[in-house]
């Protein structure tokens, strides 16, 4: 892998990475660095920072960091490669075509290719003869022809070879298809076969238009209902929505979440082309943070059970951590969807959706679920409950709830307002300590490093390192003083030599010293840590007499492990007397 470091400094100085975040993520400014809520976790307070003047960011909640090209590589789920060409593309230059390794790249190709020419033949098969029954099924689904061929649905014919012969006569290898989960390997024999046999298929598309995966359905109440394509080289389960390649075309700022891909479809059908699916894994931040992309406003609208219930909370829990605003569509007379569409048409849709809850409405009325409200005991510990959910509303919602419901159960809105007071005092102090909790461990996660797992063993040698690291990073000046006085051998810490042999290369070669020099070299989860070194560079002196009190305690350490032998294992021993 060898993408020219001219190049990554050429485009690092055009693509500037405040530019590409605020595209994904809200910021606001903070002295010289900019902030916002960390779109690769989920959290309240803003830790996530940008650093202009380095090109790089890094969350101080996750320790998720990098530079600009990292940055895309995580929200766009794409290698180090693909994601410079996005990179460049944004800057408006062109990547060199040869010197760099696009192996994996080619490979992506190939399956996103294998897919496409899957998804044709599931959709062709629903038209053969034999597989009149496929065609059956969706005509009693009520789904019309042109809604299959606007969804590109199909069938997967009840046979263990029928797609892999075909898309090996179109060339493609049995790798291919098994590095695109369409085939699987047979255990301990050659050849392999169909992963998706005697099932409807529901192809998955990105926001571009790949066909990235496919969900695959059985035609009866067999095990298991569903398959799905498991993570591959171009599809990561909690990535993708469902639906959104045609939803995001809508005009008005609003989806409706709802939890299957059947749903979605009869939805489109019925008219309502803003509705997704988030399939696959539970409800994730990095989903929310696509959607906060589309919408401005999403309809929740999962199935009328307590599992149903359950994801909505975690799916409200999410959103409102994002400034979307959330409405819970609460649906009678159906298990989804797809089955009230059906049962009683799009005018009962369309009143489910002007009857949807609130944020605030929803939570009032889940809680009171749980009360038997005909009591005087029953009210009473409702609105105790009504007024912690209410302590944490804006004093104009506040308001209008607590009149709705002063109203409703016949008590005074003073009380009531009394009671919120209250709930606010305790909210606030819970606040206050959840606060400190999250500091502290941004704290001791710096011990415990996983990406140098030796340095909770060697902690002083380490701090020494980073420490140097860190000078040498702001000043790389500084290296030409103390050069002859150590080598990336003196470090104790595999990783941290790792980072000071490329460092000095970086020096030595007068390139930049920002983490977007390190950026192919280390993984994305690498880069959290080098981002952090970087970002320590405002907290430590700066001068070379700091740099040779590190390399000291370097050699201290160093002797310390040598002067031992009851520490060490035998081929630590032995090789004392190397030295
Ligand atoms: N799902 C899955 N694997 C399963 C069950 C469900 O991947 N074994 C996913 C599918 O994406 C499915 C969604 O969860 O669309 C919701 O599941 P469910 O409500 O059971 O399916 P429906 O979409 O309602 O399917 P149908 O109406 O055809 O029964
Ligand atoms: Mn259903």
């Amino acid at each position: 892998m060898a993408v020219s470091k001219a190049f990554i400094q050429d485009l690092h100085d055009r693509l500037r990475i405040e530019d590409v975040v605020s595209s994904y993520v809200n910021l606001t400014r903070a002295g010289k660095n900019m902030k916002g809520l960390c779109p690769f976790h989920n959290e309240k307070t803003a830790s996530f920072t940008i650093f202009p003047d380095t090109n790089s960011f890094y969350c101080f909640g996750c320790g998720a960091g990098g530079d600009v090209i990292n940055f895309i590589m995580r929200m766009e789920n794409l290698d180090y490669v693909e994601a410079l060409k996005r990179g460049a593309d944004l800057a408006g230059i062109s990547m060199p075509d040869d010197g760099y390794d696009d192996s994996y790249a080619k490979i992506r190709l190939r399956i996103l290719s294998a897919n496409r020419e899957a998804a044709r033949f599931f959709n062709s098969e629903l038209y053969k003869k034999e597989n009149a029954h496929a065609l059956e099924y969706y005509a009693k689904r009520g789904l019309s022809v042109k809604t299959i061929t606007h969804f590109g649905l199909g069938y997967a014919p009840d046979d263990w070879h029928a797609l892999t012969n075909y898309l090996k006569s179109k060339g493609y290898t049995e790798q291919d298809l098994v590095l695109a989960n369409l085939a699987r390997r047979r255990d301990g024999k050659s050849g392999c076969y169909d992963n998706f046999r005697n099932r409807i298929m529901f192809p998955i598309i990105d926001l571009r238009g790949n066909v990235v995966a496919f969900s695959g359905r059985v035609l009866d109440d067999s095990k298991p209902k569903y398959v799905n394509t498991s993570d591959t080289p171009v599809y990561k389960k909690g990535n993708v929505i469902f639906g959104l390649n045609f939803a995001k075309n809508n005009s008005e700022k609003k989806l409706i979440v709802v939890e299957g891909q059947m749903d979605v479809i009869a939805l489109h059908q019925a008219g309502f082309t803003n509705a997704v699916a988030c399939l696959g894994t539970a409800f994730t931040s990095e989903q929310a943070n696509i959607l906060s992309r589309y919408a401005d406003e999403v309809l929740i609208c999962y199935d009328n059970d307590e599992a149903g219930k359950k994801a909505t909370a975690r799916v409200l829990s999410i959103l409102n951590n994002t400034g979307i605003r959330t409405k819970v569509i609460n649906m009678e007379g159906g298990k989804d969807p797809d089955e009230i569409i059906r049962n009683y048409g799009r005018e009962r849709f369309i009143s489910l959706i002007e009857g949807a809850a609130n944020r605030v409405e929803y939570a009032l009325n889940e809680q009171m679920r749980h009360f038997d409200i005909r009591t005087d005991d029953g009210k009473a510990k409702f609105l105790s409950s009504a007024a912690e959910i209410l302590a944490g509303c804006s004093p104009v919602e506040r308001d209008i709830y607590s009149l709705r419901l002063s109203n409703e159960f016949g008590i005074s809105k003073e009380a009531l307002e009394g009671q919120i007071k209250m709930a606010y005092g305790k909210l606030r102090k819970r606040r206050k300590a959840e606060r400190e909790r999250d500091e502290f461990e941004v704290i001791t996660n710096s011990f415990e490093d996983k990406n140098n797992p030796q340095k909770a063993g060697n902690l002083r040698a380490a701090k020494a390192e980073e420490r140097l690291i860190t000078s040498l990073m702001k000043n790389p000046a500084f290296y030409k003083d103390i050069k002859d006085k150590f080598t990336p051998d003196d470090f104790i810490t595999d990783f941290n030599k790792r980072v000071i042999t490329h460092l000095i290369y970086l020096i030595e070669n007068n390139y930049a010293t920002t983490p977007a020099m390190f950026a192919s070299e280390f993984s994305a989860d690498e880069m959290g840590t080098i981002s952090l070194l970087e970002v320590n560079g405002e907290l430590i002196g700066n001068t070379v007499k700091e740099c040779e009190d590190c390399i000291a305690v370097l050699k201290q350490e160093a002797a310390k492990g040598t002067a031992n032998p009851a520490e060490m294992s035998d081929a630590e021993f032995l090789n004392s007397f190397k030295k």
